[in-house]
């Protein structure tokens, strides 16, 4: 295993190798950054198919961390770890308590929370033996808990944000909106734009999911593979990543991609084809801050729920002042992001 040499490697500062014989703990912690402070991420269970692709995750996953802190302008680094997984794995409380044991020798430099794979009630395990982990059962009028509902009221805002710069539109009303997924973020967005009026076009694996939206937000059902070529003024990926590629872009019929789910392009190229295309991307870090918002907030203290949901909003702004930069210099939108966010933790390191 090569850390250094990983493709994923970005200067990070430390990569801490978990291992318990007792429990069969294998995790690997990645703290990519700490200019702005503790490095925060969840915690992903997976079943890697080798030590070198969890490796690679991590390094992978926590870079990103970094990028979406510094966007969403929290006092927090990046960092992100992950739990090996396998057919016979044993989620026992004493494994969670022995990662939380991990998490805590590095004194405040990682933050945890869940990721896929892990949930409210095993951060709860996580942090018997831990104090730097939230994504915890929420308190009365408090930050935490799920924080899908934020996360989509901070998707719902940017696609505000991104209508208005590109259709120049002050309002969802009548307008349609393709939604890939309808999971935790989609069910919550579709909520979201179909109070402000818009039109819906989903698709899911599950027919149960579909229907709900049809039932509660007169959305209309299409097949999985119709999806994101739908004639919309926007499609918004809220299932799986890298769904924006060289296959799907010439297939494209909107001129706005802003949607919630993680690492949309499938690689870098695909930001400056979307560009091309006369295509506004929202890129998906900057967009889906709202749940991490959600997060900093419980770990801080600093705000009511309240508050947050006013954090949530600032993503609206943030996105256009990306959108503005992107026209003024030429730049895809996903250039712009990633230099913008490098140079707020280069300046705060
Ligand atoms: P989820 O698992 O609740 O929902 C995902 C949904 O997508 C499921 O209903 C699944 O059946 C569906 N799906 C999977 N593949 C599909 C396909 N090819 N076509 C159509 N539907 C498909 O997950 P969740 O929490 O809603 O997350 C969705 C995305 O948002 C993920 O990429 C996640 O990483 C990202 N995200 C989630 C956050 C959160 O607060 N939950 C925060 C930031 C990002």
């Amino acid at each position: 295993m090569a850390a250094f040499e990983d493709s994923a490697f970005d200067a990070h500062e430390r990569v801490l190798f978990c291992h318990d014989a007792r429990t069969g703990l294998k995790a690997i912690i990645a703290i990519h950054s700490t200019a702005l402070g503790p490095a925060a991420g969840g915690t992903r269970l997976w079943s890697y198919a080798s030590d070198d692709e969890a490796l690679h995750d991590a390094l992978r996953l926590s870079q990103g961390m970094s990028y979406k802190n510094a966007m969403a302008d929290l006092r927090f680094g990046g960092g992100k770890a992950v739990i090996i997984g396998s057919p016979d794995f044993k989620g026992t409380d004493a494994l969670y308590e022995r990662f939380g044991e991990f998490v805590e020798q590095l004194n405040g430099d990682y933050v945890t929370a869940e990721d896929v794979g892990m949930s409210v009630d095993i951060m709860e395990k996580v942090a018997r033996t831990t104090r730097f982990v939230a994504g915890l059962s929420q308190k009365k009028g408090r930050a935490g808990g799920d924080p899908s509902p934020k996360t989509s009221f901070g998707i719902f805002k940017g696609i505000e944000a991104a209508v208005r710069f590109k259709l120049g539109n002050e309002s969802m009303k009548g307008l349609s909106v393709a939604v890939q997924g309808v999971g935790h973020v989609g069910y919550y967005l579709c909520k979201y734009l179909h109070e402000a009026g818009a039109n819906l076009i989903v698709a899911d694996f599950d027919d149960a999911r579909v229907k709900r939206i049809a039932d509660e937000f007169d959305g209309r059902g299409v097949a999985l593979g119709d999806i994101l070529s739908q004639r919309a003024d926007v499609v918004a990926p809220c299932a799986l990543g890298a769904v924006m590629n060289e296959r799907s872009i010439p297939e494209l019929q909107t001129t706005i991609v802003a949607g919630g789910a993680n690492n949309q392009l499938e690689s870098a190229e695909d930001g400056q084809r979307l560009h091309d295309a006369g295509i506004l991307y929202a890129p998906d870090y900057v967009i889906n801050g709202g749940g991490i918002i959600n997060v900093a907030s419980e770990y801080y203290g600093d705000a009511s729920d309240d508050e947050v949901w006013d954090r949530v909003s600032a993503i609206g702004p943030k996105l256009t002042g990306i959108f503005e930069e992107s026209a003024s210099t030429g730049k895809p939108t996903s250039v712009v992001a990633d230099e913008q966010a490098r140079r707020i933790i280069a300046e705060a390191g």
